[in-house]
């Protein structure tokens, strides 16, 4: 969908469709709508009872004009309760009303900026939100399906509609909404991509495209050059597949941001886990080809750095492999070597990611990090304390973890802390090596979080996210339709954004 500015006086704006919000059960027309109908006298009727539109949040109507209008269509869509408002409403009810368009194959669709006119964020936050909304929205993966199950080119125009000239954050608004989007869609796209194709070196070809476009600086370590290194954890992990594995590491260092610590981001990129020898039961297994979901949202926030054109030193480490049985692969009380010297003792070769995790954190601090963030699908467990709308966030520093929360919040991406107090650690303890991979269940979300902090001194602020329920969605949740949501993406280009 292309997005555009339509600047003309109100009278002489041309949509098939214009949009317009509404509250629910307020009897206030709401933002400019008003004075819409009062320059559009044929429209006068639309307020007019009865009337079968109530403003319920996510609800749409469409009013028809006579034909010598040069708007054919208004659509109203719902918000909710005003008090209750929030931009997560906002993203939701415009990617309702695109998702309508779109099943009415209308093709030029026409935002007034006067719709948000009123909006308690404020018009350009408002508009930055309702284009992400509204585009992420309409998002389809139709690159294998032969017969196209959608008309993905409706609506085919996004035209925000205004009377004068924009100002600059206006503009600016768009253009961020657009650098955003496309970095979602990038990580929406590789998740929800099987895993026959979505392998480790097609994350590879991913990252060295947008090396290649961002200008980022691209090293690739293949799992031989892994061994030699000493990566035993994540070797092991790797070895019992014939995919060859990877270590992606992804660099944006903009001139005279050479000296600067890095913030690093570390993606689990599990390109599909069958559990290894300690294999998963087979029902649902197929949704294991998303537990590169944190790799993704690295990929994904990378794009958006490098379309923001961001001035500070980012690096991105993505180990990536998938665990299968296999008569090479490891197997429970392997006791193996980490980049790091220390020593695990394997329990269940299903607790992969933080074995591949553990030696990409180790890899990480030959960056002299400011500060590391690791993101991944990591625990079931993670899905039964916060449910799947919820990231875990763990580490080694309240404040890190606090700023982390702030910024997904003001994202739409809602994280819970997890504690990590020392009471864990003894979960972890093996009779022949340093730790074990897997403690008791219980608690099976913060131990995850344990076993990573053993390989970050404490010097190193870190934090952990583990984002197993919020990868993926079975609902559809409007903004987000259902399958990969690209969640990280967000949470990370905002830290980088506000990073020092
Ligand atoms: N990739 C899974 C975690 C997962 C489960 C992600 C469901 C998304 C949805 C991870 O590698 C795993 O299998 N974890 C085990 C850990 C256990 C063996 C300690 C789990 O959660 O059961
Ligand atoms: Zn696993
Ligand atoms: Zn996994």
């Amino acid at each position: 969908m292309h997005i555009d500015w339509q600047i003309s006086p109100m009278k002489e704006w041309r949509a098939d469709v214009v949009l317009f919000y509404a509250f629910e059960d307020s009897t206030e027309t709401f933002g400019g709508l008003g004075r819409w109908l009062t320059e559009h006298p044929g429209w006068a009727g639309l307020l007019d009872p009865p009337r079968d539109f109530v403003g319920k949040l996510l609800q749409t109507a469409i009013y028809y004009g006579s034909a010598c209008e040069p708007v054919a269509r208004v659509m109203l869509v719902g918000l909710g309760a005003a008090a209750s408002f929030d931009l997560e409403k906002l993203r939701n009810a415009t990617a309702a009303a695109l998702r309508k368009c779109r099943e009415l194959k209308i093709a030029r669709v026409g935002l007034p900026l006067p719709a948000l006119d009123g909006m308690p964020t404020g018009v350009a936050a408002a508009l930055r939100e309702a284009v992400i909304g509204g585009t992420t929205g309409l998002y389809l993966y139709q690159a294998l399906t032969t017969r196209k199950q959608q008309p993905e080119d409706f609506p085919a125009a996004l035209e925000i509609l205004a009377a004068t000239d924009p100002d600059a954050g206006l503009r600016e608004a768009v253009l961020d909404a657009v650098r955003i989007t496309s970095g979602i869609v990038l990580s929406r796209d590789l998740v929800t991509a099987p895993a026959n194709l979505a392998t480790p070196a097609y994350l590879a070809k991913t990252a060295a495209e947008l090396a290649d476009t961002y200008g980022f600086t691209l090293t690739v370590i293949d799992l031989e050059q892994a061994r030699e290194m000493g990566m035993g954890l994540f070797v092991a992990v790797a070895q019992g597949s014939r995919e060859p594995a990877c270590l992606i590491v992804v660099e944006h260092c903009p001139a005279g941001t050479e000296q600067d610590a890095p913030l690093v981001f570390v993606g689990k990129g599990i390109t599909f886990d069958t559990g290894g020898i300690s294999i998963k039961p087979s029902a649902k297994m197929e949704f294991m080809k998303h537990d590169m979901a944190g790799a993704a949202a690295v990929l994904g926030a990378f794009k958006s750095i490098g379309e923001s054109g961001l001035r500070k030193r980012i690096v991105g480490i993505l180990p990536c492999c998938e665990n299968m049985p296999d008569g090479k692969a490891y197997k429970p009380g392997d006791v193996l070597r980490s980049l790091a010297g220390l020593t695990v003792e394997v329990i269940s070769t299903d607790a992969e990611g933080r074995l591949i995790l553990a030696d990409a954190l180790s890899y990480a601090l030959r960056y002299k990090p400011a500060a590391i963030v690791d993101i991944a699908t990591l625990t079931g467990a993670c899905i039964i304390a916060l449910g799947d709308r919820v990231a875990a966030v763990m580490g080694n520093r309240e404040e890190f973890i606090d700023a982390i929360r702030t910024v997904g919040s003001g994202v739409g991406e809602c994280l819970w802390p997890l504690p990590q107090w020392e009471l864990y650690c003894d979960d972890l303890k093996s009779e022949i090596a340093d730790f074990k991979n897997v403690g008791e269940r219980k608690g099976g979300a913060v131990l995850g979080g344990i076993f990573l902090k053993q390989f970050v001194p404490d010097e190193v602020t870190w934090a952990h996210l583990d984002i197993a329920g919020p990868a993926w969605t079975e609902k559809d949740l409007m903004s987000i339709p259902k399958g990969a949501t690209g969640f990280g993406v967000r949470t990370l280009l905002e830290l980088a954004r506000q990073w020092r």
